[in-house]
């Protein structure tokens, strides 16, 4: 039914992620709950590197960290031989506190402050990948300022956007997001780049979507760059070192979702990076890719208990859980689709359709709309698959829930790392002003 390796009905009828029951980490820590799998999380680091290093050798794979960051996962993502990408000042201390080197670090983002421009330089990231004229200018004036050199990539948009199932290819692109190289964006800031001298140019980076499925919208991408790269080699005689082509590969989160595999991604990309390079008469730069979702999507399950439930007679019946759009946002933002497993029901036949809502005042709070499952009863315990990624990261405190505890679990034992909140951590940076307490 839901198709996850490592996911298992256990003899008992209870439901098993890696060996450890859910049923009996929820009655141990409470829901909500996060739940990933370390040893996933851990093989798809370890896919990622083999598929392309085996392929390009050197090839550096970044965590997306957004996708999901704790020092935990810092940490783990490091003991693989991974690098991280950061899009905040915060997230590059949660990367140094979990033991980064800093030069494994590398800064993302569309407005980055001076602040944190200053502390990339000072600590020494690797790369700031450079989305804008304006950043650009204050990278190079901080870096003048405190004596030293920023090592950069620039951001560029290809003109290919992918989603899901389709790519569209854009001539310009209308996006917050990077450098046009039709719009002649990234050609200025090339020469711009280049004629700082406390600025060191690498090489190139694009990501071109999210939750991409159609892959052939990479090998495009990689054209435009390594064409995009060529010209400015023939224009100014730069000749760059580095290509990143980003993250978006996709996963599963329904039956019908057919996400290529790290192999096949790694396939593609490897191979047109070589011979683009090749027709336009470039060496092989270093590649490198920065996936989020595929690393720890599918590595994580959500557990809620079920609470109300509310049949609407002719229409609909929810069914209400102890969670929602504050520890998963993704429906409500961009009605993402989840499947579920009512976990102490595990071998039951699913046979009625529910839809699940969350706790939060908001109609659109919704976690799945229709889904067929074992008839439920309040204090059922429901698991809500693939939420590793953009679940915990985009969490809130909306009605001011409490943000659930993460626990990995590794080798069939269970670990937490992030503890869950409680109502002192909400209220500790609340302030009563004297005048306001009488
Ligand atoms: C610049 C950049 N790199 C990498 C990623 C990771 O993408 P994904 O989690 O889809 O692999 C994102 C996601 O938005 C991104 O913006």
């Amino acid at each position: 039914m839901h198709g996850r390796a490592n996911i298992k009905a256990g003899r008992d009828g209870s439901l098993k992620l890696g060996k450890v029951s859910l049923v009996k980490l929820a009655a141990k820590y409470g829901t909500p709950l996060y739940v990933m799998d370390e040893d996933y999380m851990r093989g798809q680091c370890r896919e990622y590197l083999r598929a392309f290093r085996s392929r390009i050798a050197g090839t550096e794979v970044l965590f997306a960290s957004k996708a999901f960051l704790t020092r935990a996962m810092a940490a783990l993502v490091r003991q693989e031989g991974l690098s991280i990408d950061v899009v905040s000042g915060n997230e590059l201390e949660c990367a140094l506190s979990a033991g980064f080197d800093p030069g494994n670090v590398h800064f993302h983002g569309n407005n980055k402050t001076p602040s944190e421009i200053r502390r990339g330089l000072e600590v020494g990231i690797g790369r700031f990948i450079v989305d804008n004229f304006d950043e650009l200018e204050l990278i190079a004036g901080t870096a003048s300022a405190l004596g030293k050199k920023a090592d950069i990539m620039l951001r560029l948009a290809p003109g290919v956007e992918a989603h899901t199932h389709k790519y569209i290819q854009t001539g310009q692109t209308d996006s917050k997001f990077g450098l046009g190289i039709a719009d002649g964006r990234a050609d200025r800031a090339v020469d711009m780049a280049l004629g700082l001298p406390d600025v060191r140019l690498h090489g190139f980076h694009c990501h071109i979507g999210s939750q991409i499925f159609d892959i052939e919208a990479y090998k495009l991408a990689a054209e435009n760059m390594i064409a995009f790269a060529a010209s400015v080699k023939e224009r100014t005689g730069f000749v760059y070192e580095e290509l990143n082509l980003g993250g978006g590969l996709g996963v599963r989160y329904v039956e019908k979702d057919r996400p290529s595999s790290i192999d096949q991604l790694a396939e593609l990309v490897c191979s047109t990076v070589v011979s683009e390079s090749k027709k336009h008469g470039l060496k092989v730069p270093k590649l490198m890719v920065e996936p989020g979702r595929s690393i720890v999507g599918e590595a994580g399950v959500t557990l809620y208990t079920i609470g109300a439930i509310k049949d609407i007679p002719g229409i609909r019946t929810y069914a209400s859980v102890d969670g929602g759009m504050t520890d998963n946002p993704r429906v409500a933002l961009y009605q993402a689709e989840y499947d579920a497993i009512v976990a102490n029901k595990a071998k039951e036949k699913p046979e009625r359709l529910y839809t699940i809502a969350g706790n939060a005042c908001e109609s659109g709070d919704m976690l799945i709309w229709d889904i067929k499952l074992p008839e439920l009863k309040a204090g059922d315990l429901l698991a809500v698959l693939t939420t590793g990624a953009y679940n915990y990261s985009m969490s809130s405190h909306y009605n001011m829930h409490a943000k659930p505890p993460v626990v990995f679990v590794r080798g069939g034992r269970a670990q937490v790392v992030v503890r869950g909140e409680t109502v002192k951590d909400i209220m500790k940076p609340q302030l009563l002003p004297r005048r306001l307490q009488g």
